[in-house]
């Protein structure tokens, strides 16, 4: 709540912490005379799969639902979902798309084939929600279209058809089809994944035999959009490499040919990468969504920040190949994943709490200070399941604290990065020891800067003397979004804990500003 200002005795109690937790001193220079590349706005992505409830009751709830909907989308979600201006929205899966034939989701909705979802729990899937409701809930929330491909267990022929079905202005027969279902103008499908964790649920494959598969896919779907290959299990820079060797060109283009019909472009316009936040780096260890200790605070900081290292040396291997910079990295699934509650089994629906915030806010830090590269990312996932955006029960709704930074964030979206320079003190806990401030700057359209500053570390406050080099700093407004407790949460129908408050910006002294951030906080600043 913007009227609510973070100051006076909270503010005390926030930055003192326990009594021999001292406040950290820390250094921000942003460089406003050498702006970087653009920070695209499709970093702000979300995903959305057939899992637990994350499409039905979360998305779509049918038009005769008693819950007040648009066309059987829920109006709570497709307006909280306009505000924060999602880019794009990847579908149907995961590994619920390696499994996923297109025909069952369209026409008339009684009579559709109902299916056993097996990867998510064997639960029936009516495919009630298909191609007509996610093409047009897209639309309707002003988002583009991430559409995953069945590469695991379908022909390239379907996934030809199945675009043709959506973008075709022709009078062909799927053409028709789509028209007689009920939309006459095509659709635009932006983003095209082809396949989703080939290494894996998508197929079993390795990059040797994928890169050719990508390769053959490529010869039917080169005019439909972006072509997105499927990622790299997250620090396997292995399958990065064979994929680019393999599949980057149709021709390599030092090789020379008489064949002027072959582009010498790249055939492969991002590749993707997964990577998800744990307490720590074992799979089948996995923290309490709520009720964790400090030192699984400080594990899950030091995985995020492994994002970090992977796109380096993702972005590394990118360089060589394509030093010209025309690949991108899409940042497909990324989010924490904690234990599952053992009452709701295989719906991966979690708690969202002040440690998910921190989470956020660093990795979308890393995404900007990346974006050379980073082009897009999808949060996994938008509503229900993992580090969602959106918790529904029934009727009831709630933002979580990672939508607040989604939306803290949002004059990021399409602006100019900007070089920062930071020094902090390291935060330490046992084995773990990493940077305890992360920061991005950007300057928009306006000429407006924002500053994105998280304080990881849940103890210690950090007051940060901020310059700005190039410019004039007159001064600042800002908003934090922090709590006493690591694991504060929103809880249906009770007051929210984490909503951001104001934050009181002191004035400027000899070029400085100096802003005290709360341990465990995020705080966008808009710097005047
Ligand atoms: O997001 C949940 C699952 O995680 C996806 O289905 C899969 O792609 C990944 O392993």
């Amino acid at each position: 709540m913007l009227g609510k200002i973070l100051s006076g005795a909270l503010l005390l109690a926030l930055i003192a912490g326990p009594a021999q937790a001292q406040t950290a001193v820390a250094n921000v220079t942003i460089d406003t005379s050498k702006p970087g590349v653009e920070i695209d706005r499709h970093i702000y992505g979300q995903f959305a799969e057939h899992l637990g409830r994350g499409i039905y009751e979360g998305i779509w709830v049918g038009e005769a639902s008693p819950i007040p909907n648009i066309r059987g989308y829920r109006k709570d979600v497709v307006e909280a979902l306009k505000k924060i201006h999602v880019p794009n929205v990847r579908w149907p899966g995961g590994c619920f798309g390696d499994l996923y034939d297109w025909h069952d989701g369209i026409g008339p909705r009684a009579k559709r084939p109902v299916r056993v979802n097996v990867h998510w729990g064997g639960v029936t899937e009516d495919n009630s929600f298909g191609t007509h409701e996610f093409m047009n809930f897209a639309e309707l929330i002003g988002a583009e279209a991430y559409v995953s491909l069945n590469v695991g267990s379908l022909t390239p022929y379907d996934s030809a058809q199945w675009l043709e079905y959506m973008t075709s202005d022709s009078r062909s027969s799927l053409a028709n089809e789509r028209r007689k279902n009920g939309r006459a103008k095509p659709w635009k499908v932006q983003f095209i994944g082809i396949g989703n964790e080939t290494w894996g649920c998508g197929g079993n494959m390795t990059a040797e035999y994928y890169a050719d598969v990508y390769r053959q896919y490529v010869s039917v779907l080169k005019p439909y959009g972006t072509l997105i290959a499927s990622d790299s299990n997250s620090d396997d820079y292995e399958w990065t490499e064979k994929l680019l060797q393999r599949a980057l060109y149709r021709h390599p283009p030092d090789v020379p040919t008489t064949l002027a019909y072959i582009s010498k472009q790249p055939q492969i316009n991002m590749i993707s990468v997964h990577f998800y936040t744990f307490s720590g780096n074992d799979w089948g260890k996995k923290s309490p969504a709520v009720g964790f200790t400090e030192q699984d605070w400080a594990r899950s900081m030091e995985r995020t920040w492994k994002t970090d290292e992977m796109i380096a040396r993702h972005t590394a291997i990118l360089e060589r190949h394509d030093p010209k910079g025309q690949v991108g990295i899409s940042f497909s699934e990324w989010g924490a994943w904690w234990a599952t509650d053992k009452n709701r089994p295989s719906n991966l629906y979690q708690e969202n709490t002040l440690r998910d915030a921190v989470i956020a806010g660093l990795t979308l830090n890393i995404f900007h200070n990346h974006a050379a590269r980073v082009r897009m990312a999808n949060l996994a996932q938008m509503l229900n399941v993992l580090q969602s955006l959106i918790l529904t029960d029934g009727e009831k709704m709630l933002l979580t604290p990672t939508y607040h930074v989604f939306d803290l964030y949002q004059a990021h979206q399409g602006a100019t990065l900007l070089p920062t320079r930071v020094s902090a003190p390291d935060y330490a806990l046992d084995a773990v020891k990493v940077p305890s401030l992360s920061v991005s700057a950007s300057r928009n359209a306006q000429g407006e800067i924002t500053l994105s500053l998280v304080n990881i570390d849940p103890v210690r406050a950090a007051r940060v003397e901020i310059d700005l080099q190039g410019r004039e700093l007159r001064g600042a407004s800002g908003r934090v979004l922090t709590s006493t407790a690591m694991d504060a949460h929103p809880q249906f129908g009770k007051a929210d804990p984490l909503e951001p408050v104001a934050l009181e910006v002191p004035r400027v002294r000899k070029g400085l500003l100096s802003v005290t951030a709360p341990a465990k906080s995020v705080i966008a600043l808009k710097l005047r």
